[in-house]
């Protein structure tokens, strides 16, 4: 539907979430009809589970078999300042969140959201975290990079197929806007406990990387194929190579029913992938040498459904020996427990800065799940052993760079509103006192 001024909403609506704020969502608003979503329960916290992170439940699944995932993202890292919240904070918080929740309903359609705390909040108290809970600062998971620590004391996620809901839902928890879909806000923001340190911004799905692909790190002739869900090319994600909701989840200890949440900013050059690298080399370097000889992925790989057949793929030192290169998704079959990998990818592109980059957002129960698996996609190894390079013909190593990586908890949601280090510890405190 094009406006007076001739621009498609869902075109502006698209660059409206990466600008943000109250101005832009309601130009989105004043461009025609508003979008038609459906309102959350009166009482999320007994209609909702104990898990943020259940998504998947909430999810479509595609024509495929996979699970659809939201397109429009917003990151929000927060900053607590010093002390220990008190009582009227952390009510102030979950009153902002149960506000947004009760706007709009739970699915792709309407917002997903987690809210996730980092090693660097939780230092503030005395208790330590629960064994149970792995979470160590961030640091460089490779002989190559040298990240920044992404240290903001916690970051809300925002999902939704609808740019409008994620942009609404984060100005109404700023306090800005009374009402969200017709729904009445509490007087209640982030911003009583919490300041804002920045935003970030995404997308993931069919077209959203091609019209998005005049930045910084995609050559000029617009490469990106029309209906790629990433920037990279192809699918991502597939519903044979995630692991569940489960064996991402904490089973023990008093954040039992949460998970933790790894969190890169990579950025992407995609000068050499589209201009010299040729489709077979792309689908070598992405899957693996087999996948590209015997054509097994069309397009952006579609084709295999919810199964890019990791299996058929050679071992990576034989393909390495034998191709001289090795796929992406290829290293890290080793790695897999009950035939499925240990951590759950949730991530997505952005234009974060005016450059093509990627949120690498991954659930796992531990971070020590994630590092296993970052460190068999370093293939160190096969590049001591054979003629692929540290970072050339290794994967995909090439194209990326990480420039901050963070460690988070996603508590489960009882806890989600400024938990304490150790809340057994916290309600022992509590019945000495009385
Ligand atoms: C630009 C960034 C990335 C892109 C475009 C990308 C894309 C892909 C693609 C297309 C696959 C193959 C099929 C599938 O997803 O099911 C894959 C597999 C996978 N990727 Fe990535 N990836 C990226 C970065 C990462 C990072 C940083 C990690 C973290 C270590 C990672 C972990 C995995 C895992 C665990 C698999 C599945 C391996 C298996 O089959 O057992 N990816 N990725």
């Amino acid at each position: 539907m094009s406006d007076s001024h001739g621009i498609d909403r869902r075109e502006f609506v698209k660059s409206a979430v990466a600008i943000g704020g109250a101005a832009a969502l309601s130009a989105c608003l004043n461009r025609g009809p508003e979008i038609d979503v459906p309102r959350g329960p009166e009482e999320p916290g007994s209609a909702f589970p104990e898990r943020q992170h259940a998504w998947n439940e909430f999810l479509p699944t595609t024509e495929e078999g996979n699970n659809h995932h939201p397109r429009h993202r917003v990151l929000l890292p927060l900053d607590y300042g010093d002390g220990t919240p008190t009582d009227a904070e952390r009510e102030a918080v979950e009153a902002a969140l149960t506000g947004v929740e009760r706007a709009y309903e739970r699915s792709a359609a309407g917002l997903l959201l987690t809210v996730s705390y980092s090693p660097y909040y939780f230092d503030r108290f005395d208790a330590d975290l629960p064994e149970s809970v792995d979470l160590p600062e961030p640091r460089a998971l490779s002989s190559f990079e040298n990240p920044n620590s992404d240290d903001p004391d916690a970051i809300v996620h925002l999902a939704s197929d609808h740019g409008e809901v994620v942009m609404g839902a984060e100005e109404a928890l700023k306090g800005e806007i009374d009402e969200l879909n017709g729904v009445s806000q509490p007087d209640a923001a982030l911003t009583d406990a919490f300041s804002i340190r920045e935003r970030r911004t995404g997308f993931i799905g069919d077209g959203l990387p091609a019209e998005n692909q005049d930045v910084d790190g995609v050559p000029d002739d617009g490469p990106v194929p029309e209906d790629a869900p990433l920037y990279m090319g192809f699918e991502s994600a597939y519903e044979g190579n995630q692991p569940t909701e489960d064996r991402v989840t904490i089973q023990e200890g008093p954040f039992a029913g949460g998970t933790t949440q790894q969190l890169s900013t990579l950025t992407l050059n995609l000068n050499q992938w589209y201009e010299q690298d040729t489709r077979k080399q792309r689908v070598a370097k992405m899957f693996c040498p087999h996948h590209a000889n015997n054509d097994v992925v069309e397009g952006t790989g579609e084709n295999l459904g919810t199964d890019p057949r990791m299996d058929d793929c050679a071992d990576p030192m034989d393909s390495a020996r034998s191709d001289g290169v090795v796929g992406h998704g290829q290293k890290m079959v080793d790695v897999r427990e009950d035939d499925a990998p240990i951590i759950l990818r949730r991530d997505f592109d952005s234009t974060d800065q005016g450059r093509a980059g990627v949120h690498f957002l991954s659930l796992q129960r531990e971070i020590a799940d994630f590092v296993t698996t970052r460190e068999a996609m370093n293939g160190e190894e096969i590049d001591r052993n054979s003629a692929v390079g540290q970072r050339t013909n290794n994967g995909i190593l090439q194209y990326i760079n990480t420039v901050r990586r963070g460690n988070f908890l996603v508590p489960p949601r009882s806890l989600r509103a400024l938990p304490p280090a150790n809340p057994e510890a916290a309600e022992d405190a509590e019945v000495a006192h009385a």
